[in-house]
């Protein structure tokens, strides 16, 4: 069995105000017209609710792009996943590269957090990815084989994010059956450590989406939809990328 359908979200990391709330109201507009995709926003935490109010009955999907592991405590300026889910919330990113480079997360970090958006009801989106370096030396598959094995929780309701670490942002990305061959990779060990739950989890491609080149990354084998920075804070390239799935 496939995953329900193809996602697309929108990973605003940190940019984003109260007055950006039109970006999301087209493109709650322009989802209306694309029924076959999922579509989702992850704005900064101080937006998940503004924007969960403004998209509830609507077919986008708000998230958030970190949580903390515990449900509540001392933890100074951090956000628990029930946090998040009563904000409005159905998903949650973790461990995307740029919280494991800047906030030393480790893979067991990443663990516990996914761990604790399942606890709260959220879809975690559980990041993996190779350095350029990694990538030159061949140790592409040993390296998300690796994430996979330290990130994921026992439990099969999540989906991952395949983002070389050196495609964000960068305008560079794999080619396609590069993509293909990853994708595969993760596909294999998701089917072996979940058996047939493996074969529903999502596994979305980031790194350099834009309208330009989303046909051709989306169509790789086993992509099930993308994670999408720059070109997601524009609706207009936003929807020209989930309407890929049209
Ligand atoms: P980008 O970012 O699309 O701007 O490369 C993707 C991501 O970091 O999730």
């Amino acid at each position: 069995m496939k995953p329900d359908s193809p996602l697309i979200a929108g990973n605003w990391k940190m940019h984003g105000l109260k007055s950006s709330i039109g970006e999301l109201q087209q493109i709650i507009a322009g989802a209306k017209a694309l029924p076959k995709v999922a579509v989702m926003v992850c704005p900064p935490a101080t937006l998940v609710a503004q924007f969960s109010a403004a998209a509830a009955g609507s077919r986008v999907a708000i998230g958030g792009q970190d949580c903390h592991a515990k449900r509540s405590g001392a933890f100074t300026g951090d956000i628990s996943a029930e946090m998040l889910k009563d904000a409005g919330a159905a998903a949650v990113i973790v461990g995307h590269s740029e919280r494991r480079q800047y906030h030393g997360e480790t893979d067991a970090t990443v663990r516990t957090k996914a761990e604790a958006g399942q606890r709260a009801g959220l879809l975690p989106i559980i990041c993996v990815g190779e350095t350029r370096g990694q990538r030159d030396a061949g140790q592409t598959m040993a390296v998300i084989a690796g994430q996979l094995d330290g990130s994921l929780p026992d439990a099969a309701d999540f989906a991952v994010a395949y983002e070389p670490v050196w495609a964000i942002g960068s305008g560079q990305t794999p080619r396609p059956r590069d993509v293909a061959e990853v994708h595969g990779l993760i596909r294999d060990r998701l089917r072996l450590r979940y058996g047939e739950k493996g074969d529903r989890v999502r596994i979305l491609y980031g790194g350099s989406v834009t309208p330009a080149n989303a046909r051709e990354l989306l169509t790789a084998e086993n992509v099930d939809g993308a994670l999408v920075g720059g070109a997601s804070l524009k609706a207009e390239e936003f929807l020209a990328i989930a309407a890929v799935y049209r």
